[in-house]
């Protein structure tokens, strides 16, 4: 190649390369936050308050988009898609470790483990949770939080009040062997489903009944194909969220204190607005009425706990009975209660 050639290919390379080199520097990194509920609940709520803390802590330098309503995914594929890196965060509730290897996260489930948030928030903010958030590090996961929904209630087409009420009702369950061992404890037969599934499982026949706190029932309009909600706290139902391991370690050390400082305010809104969300929810369920709102006597309440509480020593070579049995002292979980 003679000289002056030389000179014009190195000029042309350059002149086509300056404007790739000068977006690439200045392009945010994208953070893809799927997740399977409506925008208006406290997990919705609480992903686009990271969204927006993270855009002003990082000045745009990253951009969390939102995909809520399982539009990306639904919850088995959301966990694949985090493991290969098409998403980079996700929320999932703690009933659905399983499939990943964790299954330890669906000691969560089990039956009136805690009387409250106060309860379950000695275990979520204290060392036990901080250890259960590290066993998901050889599965290519960081948990950076746990976020709170709320206590879930059951519904059906018809009042469920004693536990002879459930006998031979198919429910939806998420997909935790704990919550399985629990509607069978009743005499029901779970169902595992995906949530994006539930309302015309519901609306169909396919399931008779399910269980959920309030702010999913409500917005994903299951009061609509459910003629009953018994408001009976029998169990909690809340989130880790978690990002792809070489993702988050691949940051720039700055941004991810960014970050890191972005997800833990958003975490104290999500646990702020917990509770309220879901009793609005609640209220907005019977000003609807399409579903009849029943609430058990103290009496109908302890025959449920008697008869789900065989659950606790059914999961222990699941879970582990010493995990069990920490998780007993730390939530104050008093079996006689
Ligand atoms: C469900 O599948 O019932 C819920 O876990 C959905 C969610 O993420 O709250």
């Amino acid at each position: 190649m003679k000289k002056w050639q030389k000179w014009l290919l190195t000029g042309m390379v350059s002149l086509l390369a300056w404007p790739l080199g000068a977006n690439a520097s200045t392009a945010p990194i994208v953070i893809k936050f799927s997740h399977v509920v409506a925008v208006d609940t406290p997990k919705g709520k609480a992903a686009e308050k990271f969204r927006d803390l993270a855009a002003s802590y990082t000045q745009n330098r990253v951009k969390v988009e939102v995909y809520p309503n399982s539009q990306l995914y639904k919850d088995k594929e959301e966990l694949e898609a985090l493991q290969m890196g098409a998403v980079q965060m996700l929320a999932p509730s703690l009933a659905k470790f399983g499939p990943l290897g964790a299954k330890e996260f669906e000691a969560f489930d089990l039956p009136f483990l805690f009387n409250d948030f106060d309860a379950l928030h000695k275990v979520t903010k204290g060392p036990l949770g901080q250890t259960l958030l590290r066993k998901l590090e050889p599965k290519g996961i960081i948990g950076l939080a746990y976020w709170d929904n709320g206590f879930k209630q059951m519904s059906a087409n018809k009042p469920l009040r004693e536990p002879t009420d459930f006998q031979g009702l198919k429910m939806r369950i998420q997909s935790s062997k704990v919550l399985d061992a629990q509607m069978r404890a009743m005499g029901a037969m779970p169902q595992t489903m995906a949530f994006s599934e539930v309302y015309q499982a519901l609306q169909t026949g396919v399931v008779d009944g399910t269980e959920n706190p309030p702010s999913n029932f409500y917005t994903q309009k299951m009061h609509e194909v459910q003629k009953y909600l018994t408001i009976s706290n029998h169990g909690y139902l809340g989130y880790a969220v978690i990002v792809n391991k070489d993702f988050w370690m691949g940051l720039p050390g700055d941004l991810r204190q960014q970050l890191e400082k972005a997800m833990s305010e958003a975490t104290v809104y999500a646990n702020q607005i917990a509770k309220q969300e879901n009793d609005q929810a609640v209220e907005a369920v019977r000003a609807s009425g399409k579903t009849e709102v029943l609430t058990l006597t103290p009496a109908q309440r302890r025959l449920w706990q008697q008869k789900m509480m065989v659950v606790h020593t059914q999961m222990e070579d699941r879970i582990g009975k010493e995990l069990i049995a920490e998780l007993h002292r730390a939530a104050g979980f008093d079996a006689g209660r």
